[in-house]
């Protein structure tokens, strides 16, 4: 069967921006930048990127491309040993989509609201009680919230159609995703700095500190918001880079996705500070109240910033569905793009037919992303957002930078994707690879230390920790199961030599 392709270079290009430009950039950057050293934030994000955003994004095209297979199956072939590897990434992709739908879920039911303001003057009440009917605790499912549900069924329907025909149906849709983001980011903050307060509250975001960059924190966090942003370690740019022919550009095509992604996220943070800026010259509240990342910045602080805009109601409204609106077209292409590195490591592992891999892990992912659209699913959101995302995606990227810098011939990557490059990359390249898994284990061990000394959220008890690590162990054991139990009776099955 023959592999499909990208339409073109440039539709590659677009799907890995499109994956690498989601929610993160919009509430998480802002706020990660204003927190540590606003403007001179810039400097450690700048490092972070050259010395492991860029390297480690160039290593996972050069790989998946190379290797023509998602994760799992690239990785096997470069060492019969490294395949589970790539199904540890794998699951983490499995394990973050399945949340990731409910929070598109949360956004549409905003976008939904935005048009008679739903949220009136009291978005958290709006977003705990009237979207999510949060129960008290995690363990107390006590059945679904009905618009959440709804909001997730539509998500899974729009992930499926446009994941429906592979690289096809994501190479027509995947245009709009993107620039759309953009010309509505552009519109928010055209708004906002015309606002009086505005220039405050940019000046917060980015007046430089640069006393800040003394501190590990502002390192670890630059380190942190790179891997997130860039989507690196979780099976996605393998599998996107996969689709492209084996001699395709890889350098410039990795510079022009870190620099769209950086773009923005710059953006993002223009819109968001301006806004809040305003708000809080208007309002009176001190900036260092409102300028928050996360959940509660999309949707609490935000659309209170947003219900201060003036012009009365009908103005609240359109701002509201811009802003919203922003964050789907952000948030559904990294959405896809988590899916799709889940069908493509399935149909290259078993050599099934994409469409009916691409319907059943659809199927999978709803079904198991229920558990979010209960009346506890923001416990669990938190709770699995937070190990997933600090620990399986630094675990995974100290993993495959070990593997590939210390346990394989790195330089003969570099001599694989320089002759198809248009920029060349020396010695350098190969250095960063064997430096960067020490890099990201002083980022783990900070974390950890950090989880110790104040238990996560402040409210974690015992049985949380338990089972945020329960569910890190449980990543490694079924990742252990497929490759080592699943992967061979199949290959015995097909009759065909190992070829992982
Ligand atoms: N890079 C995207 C973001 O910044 O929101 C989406 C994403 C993909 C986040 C993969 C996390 C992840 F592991």
């Amino acid at each position: 069967m023959e592999r499909q392709r990208w339409d073109s270079r440039a539709a590659f290009i677009l799907a890995a921006i499109g994956s690498a430009a989601g929610l993160g950039n919009v509430i998480r950057f802002p706020y990660v930048a204003y927190s540590n050293g606003g403007g001179a934030f810039l400097i450690p994000y700048f490092v972070a990127l050259l010395t492991a955003g860029i390297p480690m994004l160039v290593m996972e095209f050069a790989i998946g491309q190379k290797n023509q297979a998602g994760a799992p199956v690239a990785l096997g072939k470069l060492n019969n040993k490294f395949e589970f590897f790539g199904w540890w990434q794998v699951i983490c992709a499995f394990v973050i989509v399945c949340y990731y739908a409910v929070i598109m879920s949360w956004i549409c039911n905003y976008l939904v609201g935005s048009i008679n303001v739903a949220w009136g003057s009291e978005p958290m009440r709006y977003f705990t009680e009237d979207v999510l009917k949060v129960s008290d605790s995690p363990g107390n499912l006590s059945g679904f919230s009905l618009s959440v549900l709804v909001g997730l069924i539509v998500t899974w329907v729009a992930v499926y159609l446009i994941l429906r025909k592979g690289t096809e149906s994501v190479g027509k849709v995947i245009s709009y995703t993107v620039a759309a983001p953009v010309v509505l980011l552009i519109i928010l903050i055209i708004r906002a700095v015309t606002l009086p307060g505005a220039m405050e509250g940019l000046n917060y975001f980015l007046k430089p500190d640069f006393v800040a960059l003394l501190t590990p924190r502002v390192w670890i966090e630059a380190y942190t918001q790179v891997f997130y942003s860039l989507s690196l370690a979780m099976a996605i740019m393998y599998a996107y880079s996969s689709y492209m022919p084996e001699d395709s550009d890889i350098t410039n095509s990795v510079l022009i996705v870190v620099f769209a992604d950086a773009c923005v996220s710059f953006l993002a943070g223009l819109a968001i500070f301006g806004t809040l800026g305003h708000m809080s010259l208007t309002q009176g509240v001190p900036i260092e109240e409102v300028a928050i990342g996360g959940i509660r910045l999309s949707f609490d602080v935000f659309p209170a910033a947003i219900n201060a805009l003036p012009g009365g109601q009908t103005v609240v409204a359109i701002f509201g569905f811009v802003f919203f609106a922003t964050l789907l077209t952000l948030g559904i292409d990294s959405t896809f793009s988590l899916v799709e590195a889940v069908i493509t490591a399935v149909a290259d592992k078993w050599r099934l037919n994409k469409h009916r891999t691409t319907v059943g892990v659809i199927l999978v992912m709803a079904l198991v992303s229920l558990i979010y659209a209960t009346r506890a699913g923001l416990h669990w959101v938190d709770l699995v957002d937070h190990y997933i995302n600090s620990y399986g995606l630094i675990i995974a990227g100290i993993m495959e930078t070990i593997l590939i810098g210390w346990f394989y011939n790195t330089d003969s990557l570099r001599q694989y994707f320089n002759p198809i490059s248009e920029y060349k990359f020396g010695k350098w390249w190969t250095y960063m690879i064997k430096i960067i898994p020490f890099i990201l284990f002083v980022l783990l061990a900070g974390y950890f230390v950090e989880d110790i000394q104040t238990p996560y959220g402040g409210y974690a008890s015992i049985y949380q920790w338990l089972g945020g690590w329960g569910l890190i162990i449980a990543v490694g054991v079924v990742s252990f199961i497929i490759t080592k139990f699943i992967g061979k009776r199949k290959n015995k099955e097909i009759g065909k030599a190992v070829d992982l």
